[in-house]
């Protein structure tokens, strides 16, 4: 109820202002605002949402939290806005200032949303906009709204060329294009990045390599797959490890590539094509867009991130390697960390890369992307990489005052054993595998209840259900664990038709529109008349604990934005299928009495509308039938 808090929270200011006008005055003539702290009720009993500032005033003004609370409360109530919006406002506990809204306000709610397609999610920038006291129903995100033009980017998925996509890309994938999605729903202009491993020492070794035992991979397309381009890769490592000529050689070839010879580009041109057109299918499977970008698009970048560097004085010589001390960040024996820029054998690495793509991605148009806020994500391991990169990126003076830059972990994915996730014979999961794994769960899963339930569907229904309750299912897992814990893959869990799972909200959206199939009109309900919620009426705590939940969404997705933990939605769908559920089973909808019916059906609508947008920001596809 994002808009409603608005409200609230300008009735408090002028609460404040009008109980305390000197204590405010000064406060601003500090440049800070009191806060009255409005936040949602701890508990369901202390209403909708808790003013806990009080407290923090009471010792500001030397006077009892109590006193505080009740002058506060004397002017809400005198307030007619506010007493449209609440019942009279209560204190509990030392100070603690209770509010429940009306019935009217939480119908009115309801109704907005009803008419809604955003279900009352405002379009970024709009906050500012949104507020006044008094109006339920602000931020609809329709006409006269901008978008915000500056992107955010993405940056997910990520895979190395010529090497396996492996489950920490698949983690990488799924959350980025959820938190992708929930950006671009807010009405940001989204660049999501596939910030591929295509440059690069591997090259130097993988081509040496395969012109010694396999020189058709080099010239021809697909003389060979991508397994055997990772084996080869394998055996090529083993040798430059080992052998100091191919080394050498490799070192050569390396730079025969960043200089552009024709011969060495065709093969890494080809090898590149290779690995793209096996990360595709995963893509398309998952319904997955992401526009490529690869380390080697920073190439011509490279020198001036030097340059730069040089110029602003924070670049050092250390043992022949042109490097950045780290500030704040020490090592052992306390020394500090280098970021190290270019190599003694004048070789570029990874964090070069990441500095060119930054001050790339943060310069404006059409020198750069113009963002404003830059996401990475992946594994934790990764973190002290980008802390530095971050670090000397802002030293540098590539990122604007308002520039966010977050890196985005997530722990290690594991099998029910607790360790690395591994297949039965010990080798690394090939994603194919595990997807194709999940979809055949999931269809002899659907075989199984078909059966018990004598019913009997045609084999291109038990596909397209399998494919999209299997995948949902592997997503799903993923999203809703908190990202930063290292997360268990089980598929007897993800599939489960109990629990936080896929196939539980799923089912949650096929009952509603099993309701609209038994004759309920799902679509009436919403304003009559013109007047905004004149239809609905409701009387039973479970029709009402169902409107709070629903009215908490657009709340949810701002927490996404801010947060970028999709485990929130997560929790919040599931606990909405919940309610939803505990409400169906309990009050009548289609048997109930005419003049409650349409409200019920309208909550029913609303429900199948969030969870389907919901589980739309998570990536996942619903069904009507399953
Ligand atoms: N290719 C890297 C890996 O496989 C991930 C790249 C993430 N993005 C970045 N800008 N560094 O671990």
């Amino acid at each position: 109820m994002l808009s409603v808090s608005h409200a609230l929270a300008r009735c408090l200011q002028e609460a404040l202002e009008q109980a305390f006008p000197e204590a405010v005055a000064v406060a601003r003539s500090a440049g800070t605002e009191l806060d009255p702290q409005l936040a949602p009720a701890s508990k369901p009993e202390f209403g909708d949402f808790q003013a806990n500032g009080a407290l923090a005033l009471a010792k500001l003004l030397k006077q009892s939290p109590r006193a505080v609370a009740t002058a506060l409360v004397d002017r809400l109530a005198a307030d007619p806005a506010f007493m449209a919006l609440a019942l009279p406002p209560q204190i509990a506990g030392p100070g603690f200032i209770n509010l429940t809204l009306r019935p009217q306000a939480l119908v009115a709610e309801v109704a907005s949303r009803l008419a809604d397609p955003r279900l009352g999610v405002p379009l970024a920038g709009a906050a500012a906009v949104a507020g006044g006291c008094g109006s339920a129903a602000l931020a609809q995100g329709d006409g006269g709204l901008v978008m915000a033009s500056a992107p955010v980017i993405v940056d997910f998925s990520s895979p190395n060329i010529a090497k396996e996509m492996h489950v920490g890309h698949l983690r990488s994938t799924i959350i980025g294009d959820s938190l992708a999605r929930v950006l671009a729903f807010r009405g940001h202009a989204v660049l999501r990045l596939n910030h591929v491993g295509d440059w690069g020492t591997q090259f130097g070794m993988l081509i040496t390599h395969l012109k010694q035992v396999a020189p058709e991979a080099l010239t021809t397309v697909d003389a060979v797959d991508l397994g055997d381009l990772v084996a080869f890769y394998r055996q090529a490592k083993q040798r430059f490890d080992e052998d100091a000529a191919f080394q050498s050689t490799a070192r050569e070839e390396v730079v025969k590539l960043q200089a552009g010879d024709p011969v060495s580009r065709r093969a890494w041109q080809l090898l590149c094509d290779q690995s793209r057109r096996e990360f595709q299918l995963i893509y398309d499977r998952l319904g997955i867009d992401l526009q490529e970008r690869g380390e080697s698009f920073y190439n011509p970048y490279l020198p001036p991130v030097v340059a730069d560097l040089e110029a602003t004085g924070l670049l050092v010589t250390d043992e022949g390697a042109r490097c950045v001390f780290l500030e704040g960040v020490s090592g052992k024996e306390g020394k500090p960390l280098p970021v190290i820029v270019q190599k003694s054998d004048g070789g570029f690495n990874y964090a070069t890369t990441d500095l060119a793509a930054i001050r790339y991605r943060f310069a404006a148009p059409p020198a750069g992307d113009g963002a404003r806020r830059v996401i990475y994500v992946t594994d934790a391991g990764q973190a002290s990489h980008f802390a530095g990169v971050f670090q000397v990126a802002r030293r540098a003076g590539w990122i604007p005052d308002d520039g966010r830059l977050e890196h985005v972990p997530f722990g290690l994915v594991q099998g029910e054993d607790g360790k690395k996730l591994k297949t039965r014979s010990g080798d690394t999961v090939r994603l194919k595998d595990l997807l194709d794994e999940a979809v055949e769960r999931s269809e002899a899963d659907l075989r199984r209840r078909l059966e018990e339930e004598g019913r009997s569907e045609s084999e291109a229904f038990i596909r397209h259900v399998a494919t999209t309750v299997g995948l949902a299912a592997v997503k799903y897992a993923d999203l809703s664990q908190n990202r930063t814990t290292n997360y268990q893959f089980s598929f007897d869990r993800m599939l489960a038709l109990q629990g936080n799972t896929a196939p539980y909200l799923l089912y949650a959206v096929v009952r509603i529109a099993g309701i609209a199939r038994k004759g309920g009109d799902l679509e009436g309900g919403g304003d009559q008349d013109g007047v905004a919620g004149a239809g609905l009426q409701f009387s039973e705590p479970q029709e009402w604990a169902l409107v709070r939940h629903l009215l908490g969404f657009d709340a949810v997705i701002a927490e996404v934005e801010e947060e970028l933990l999709p485990n929130r939605l997560c929790t919040y769908l599931f606990e909405l299928s919940q309610v939803f559920n505990r409400f169906y089973d309990q009050v009548p909808v289609l048997k109930a009495p005419p003049e409650a019916r349409a409200s019920r059906l309208a909550l029913c609508r609303l429900t199948a509308d969030t969870l389907k947008l919901g589980l739309g920001l998570l990536g996942i596809p619903t069904l009507e039938r399953m």
